[in-house]
């Protein structure tokens, strides 16, 4: 994942996105309709990058607060990417979705991510619980992948979170999917993502055994760093 600060919509990427869309749609790149899609579309990836930026700065304000009262900080970094549009239309042909913007907005629950990355377990259940009770912030979604694991071993803490936006004229609801990881678990899910997609993979099954050991040795080291840090404070 990237910074969102990065400008979008350059004339460069137009070009791409009006052929997507003109191909999506059946029509010529000059169509009205095609033209009219485009502008809404960049609109609204605007709102997804701005999302993510309310998101970010919650945490980054929690994370300072912390580091005060308890001497310590809980977040190790924030790493965050709006979905690109060739990964959104994809994702809404694979799911036999129709490719439109209300549809974009409807069923897709992270075209804006977030990932936090903790210190130690607990501190992802602390900084998430604390997002919750904002209340400008809706929780939309949850997935306990630290509680139930993924058959693979993969561990994460999945949230899909919904925040204003307030624009001049109105305010918008935009949903932002967050992920919060220990370092171990980041480093794990990192790398599997990596070899996932490596072409020539000799013994599959074997591959995925050692992926599931190594799964549970990071998650054990997350368990034993912890009970150090226990001690110590
Ligand atoms: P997507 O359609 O992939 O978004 O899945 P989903 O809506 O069923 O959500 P899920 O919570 O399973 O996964 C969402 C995201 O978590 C993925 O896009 C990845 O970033 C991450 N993730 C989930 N499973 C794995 C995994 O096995 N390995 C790695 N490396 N990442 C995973
Ligand atoms: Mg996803």
């Amino acid at each position: 994942m990237q910074g969102s600060g990065k400008k979008i919509n350059t004339e460069k990427d137009d070009g791409k996105i009006r052929a997507l869309i003109a191909r999506a749609m059946g029509e010529e790149d000059e169509s009205a309709a095609v033209i009219e899609m485009l502008r809404d579309f960049r609109w609204n990836m605007t709102l997804y990058h701005c999302a993510i930026r309310e998101v970010q700065t919650k945490f980054e304000v929690l994370d300072e607060e912390l580091s005060i009262s308890r001497a310590r900080n809980p977040i190790d970094r924030i790493e965050s990417r709006v979905k690109s549009p060739e990964s959104i239309a994809g994702k809404l042909r694979r799911n036999n979705l129709g490719f439109s913007i209300k549809s974009m907005r409807e069923n897709l629950n992270d075209i804006a991510g977030i990932r936090i990355i903790c210190q130690y377990i607990d501190d992802i259940y602390t900084v998430a619980n604390m997002l919750c009770k904002q209340d400008d912030i809706t929780v939309v979604k949850i997935k306990d992948y630290i509680k139930d694991p993924k058959p693979n071993g993969y561990r994460s803490y999945h949230m899909v979170v919904e925040v204003p936006v307030f624009f001049s004229e109105q305010k918008h609801f935009v949903r932002v999917e967050v992920q919060f990881r220990t370092i171990a678990m980041d480093f794990w899910a990192s790398l599997e993502h990596d070899i996932k997609y490596k072409k020539e993979i000799p013994d599959p099954e074997l591959l995925a055994a050692d992926l599931k050991e190594c799964a549970d040795i990071a998650y054990s080291l997350d368990v034993r760093m912890q009970s150090l840090r226990d001690k110590i404070l």
